[in-house]
């Protein structure tokens, strides 16, 4: 049920297209919805029975035709308690949204569903994203499903086992001498004469509106509340900006009431252009000193900044950095807990500890982490760290040793 596209700096409005999703403002330009439309059909009693995707809400996705849905069984992840952590810290309640239990093991996922299911729907053939990896293995296998042929460009130092996902999936894939946005310049380069369809972060208005979902299925999973706090792991901004957007339409659409959650962006200490901003009181990229190890998080220039400053500031939440050896130890932290994160994940728990101990999360407060991929995805695929053993005897033997 969308109507057109709307500038989130300006306001301008505008019908909706493909391209061009920046506003002549340098704003980004998001998709608007008939929303009174969309609430004779989208109440909390028709969601009960609904598919357990992220398509249940599909008056608040830029698809015209059910047809054109290019769905892999993503979105409606579980949202996990942590009542061992909650005892531990102290905290009232906190959550973790599983979102490594998604189609190609990240919320990405999500994202490449509408993105490619949009692409369908304009006849779209041949698409090319920059990923610092998880885009890019989703755009493989959702491209692979709808029969489309995918283009990958990602940084060289990409995680060895979400380049072999990519394989996998039978999309095109290159390694660049560079960073992501070197990645992006190539397919800007290429786009005319290949006929790409450029799909990379805020290029198109789908993948915005994919993750939005995360926000549509974290106050339905939450019995139509809103937390206190969302701690996010943070690199080119759409899950932040995807989210803010779906607490929004629900309050339009009288579906929650209450405070807008304080949202907190969490980035390695080597790339960190949010939280510097965020102390600045405006958005400046990154131009150089980029030393972070090769996560999600790594975007020293996110297409649109300004935007994730914003939200930000209007939530009242805050950035943060820290540093590879907090992530390192709060991947153990979770997965002592059972929850397989990956470094961004883990970021999000390495800087849910350090907010409560500045006490800026106090203990009456309800948090919600976002684990946003697999721990497995990251690991050195050789790098087995557990002793071999043939026999009981063998096992036994190891023990006195
Ligand atoms: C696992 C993971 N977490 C977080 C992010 C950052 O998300 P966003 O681009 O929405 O800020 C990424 C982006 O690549 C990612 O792959």
């Amino acid at each position: 049920m969308k109507c057109g596209l709307c500038c989130s700096n300006c306001g301008k409005r505008r019908t909706f297209q493909m391209k061009d999703t920046r506003c002549g403002c340098g704003g980004t330009m998001l998709v608007e919805y008939d929303l009174e439309r969309a609430s004779r059909t989208l109440t909390k009693e028709s969601l009960k029975n609904r598919q357990t995707t992220m398509w249940r809400y599909e008056e608040l996705l830029p698809i015209e035709k059910n047809e054109h849905i290019v769905s892999l069984g993503e979105g409606w992840t579980p949202l996990v308690r942590l009542y061992g952590a909650e005892k531990a810290l102290p905290l009232q309640k906190l959550w973790v949204k599983r979102e490594e239990q998604n189609p190609t093991g990240s919320f990405k996922a999500r994202g490449f569903s509408a993105a490619v299911s949009l692409a369908r729907e304009y006849g779209i053939r041949k698409v090319a994203v920059n990923s610092n990896g998880n885009a890019a293995s989703a755009l493989a296998a959702y491209a692979g499903y709808a029969g489309m042929e995918a283009y990958l460009f990602l940084p060289r130092d990409c995680p060895g086992l979400i380049v072999e996902e990519c394989i996998h999936y039978g999309a095109r894939t290159f390694l660049v001498d560079g960073l992501i946005h070197d990645a992006g310049q190539i397919i800007r380069d290429g786009e005319r004469d290949q006929g790409w369809h450029h799909v990379g972060t805020l290029k198109e208005p789908g993948r915005v509106e994919g993750k939005k979902t995360m926000g549509l299925e974290l106050a339905e999973q939450l019995g139509w509340k809103l937390p206190d706090v969302i701690v996010y792991p943070t690199g080119g901004g759409s899950g932040i900006i995807g989210m803010w957007n779906a607490f929004r339409q629900l309050k339009q659409l009288g579906m929650v009431d209450g405070d807008m959650p304080r949202m907190v962006s969490v980035q390695e200490a080597g790339c960190q252009p949010v939280v510097r901003s965020m102390a600045k009181g405006e958005f400046v990229a990154q131009t150089e000193g980029v030393t972070s190890k090769p996560t999600g998080m790594r975007v020293p220039n996110p297409p649109d900044g300004g935007l994730i400053v914003s939200i930000l500031q209007e939530s009242n939440g805050t950035a943060l950095s820290v540093t590879p050896k907090e992530i390192c130890d709060a991947q153990a932290d979770m997965g002592n807990q059972g929850i397989s994160a990956s470094p961004e994940g883990a970021a999000a728990w390495a800087g849910l500890l350090r907010l409560i101990d500045r006490g800026w999360i106090h203990k009456n407060d309800e948090v919600v982490l976002f684990n946003t991929s697999h721990a497995m995805k990251y690991w050195p695929w050789h790098a087995v760290r557990v002793p071999v053993v043939r026999t009981y005897q063998d096992w036994v033997d190891l023990h006195k040793l």
